[in-house]
């Protein structure tokens, strides 16, 4: 469903991705981890086709980022925490409608979904409220409504989690399980261990850039001859990831 090969991204003289190359299968739950700086977020970005990779080639469900980014943008929802760029005088209605609008759909699909989506996150008490007045959880959660109106079938979380309160938290990772268990496919990143423990079939390791370990939990562990993710991340970067 997602496949790259020698992905390279650098910005002026910083190299953030370096010649990844990985896949994964529909349905698929891959958790992406790394230190800050290791090209997490720039990966998600490459392959949501909001930057163009310098060398290399990356497919999503069979269609080129570089050659088709319209139609990958139709196949794909790209979450980031933080930063959300919603527009704080329009109601959280009003800012999914418009990212709606922006893939084509007509208005009654548009209204359909979002109350499907507000039903799905219990927003629905605030659906019409302005996003202005709203409290972190309440725009992530818009921002997430934003992010799946188009139904996409590559979920892209960046950090998902990052900053809500352990409710909200937990609606996340619930979500990612419905994902999973709907068949999208699902990248997301994540700097709280447990939360990857849990949830994902697969873990990526990125370092400087590049990437250091693509398989599951079992097989990190045996590698490292740990239990636990932060003790097998701190045992890779020391003394490497031998067979
Ligand atoms: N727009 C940009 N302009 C210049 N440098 C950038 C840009 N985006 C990323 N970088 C650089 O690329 C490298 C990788 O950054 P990236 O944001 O992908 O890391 P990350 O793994 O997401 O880190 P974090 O855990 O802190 O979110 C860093 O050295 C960063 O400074
Ligand atoms: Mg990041």
């Amino acid at each position: 469903m997602i496949e790259l090969r020698g992905v390279t991204k650098r910005f002026k003289q910083v190299t953030a991705v370096q010649d990844v190359s990985f896949d994964v299968e529909r349905g698929e739950v891959v958790g992406l981890i790394g230190e800050n700086g290791a090209g997490k977020t720039t990966t998600l970005r490459l392959i949501a086709t909001v930057l163009r990779p310098m060398a290399g080639s990356i497919r999503v469900a069979g269609l080129d980022t570089i050659k088709q980014p319209r139609q990958v943008r139709r196949k794909v929802g790209l979450l980031f925490g933080g930063e959300t760029g919603l527009y704080d005088r329009l109601t959280a209605r009003e800012n999914i409608a418009y990212f709606g609008r922006l893939f084509g759909l007509d208005d009654g699909e548009i209204r359909r979904r979002t109350e499907a989506l507000a039903e799905r996150f219990a927003m629905t008490e605030y659906l019409d409220r302005r996003v202005g007045g709203f409290s972190k959880g309440m725009r992530q959660k818009t921002v997430i409504a934003r992010s799946l109106i188009h139904e996409p079938e590559v979920v892209l979380l960046d950090e998902p989690t990052s900053g809500l309160d352990i409710t909200s938290a937990a609606a996340i990772r619930q979500l990612i399980r419905d994902f999973q268990k709907e068949g999208r496919t699902v990248i997301f990143s994540s700097h709280i261990s447990g939360e990857v423990e849990r949830l994902c079939d697969r873990v990526m390791i990125l370092r400087r850039g590049r990437l250091e370990f693509a398989d599951s939990l079992a097989e990190l562990y045996r590698r490292t001859g740990t239990e636990d993710l932060d003790a097998a991340f701190v045992q890779a970067a020391e003394s490497g990831l031998g067979r």
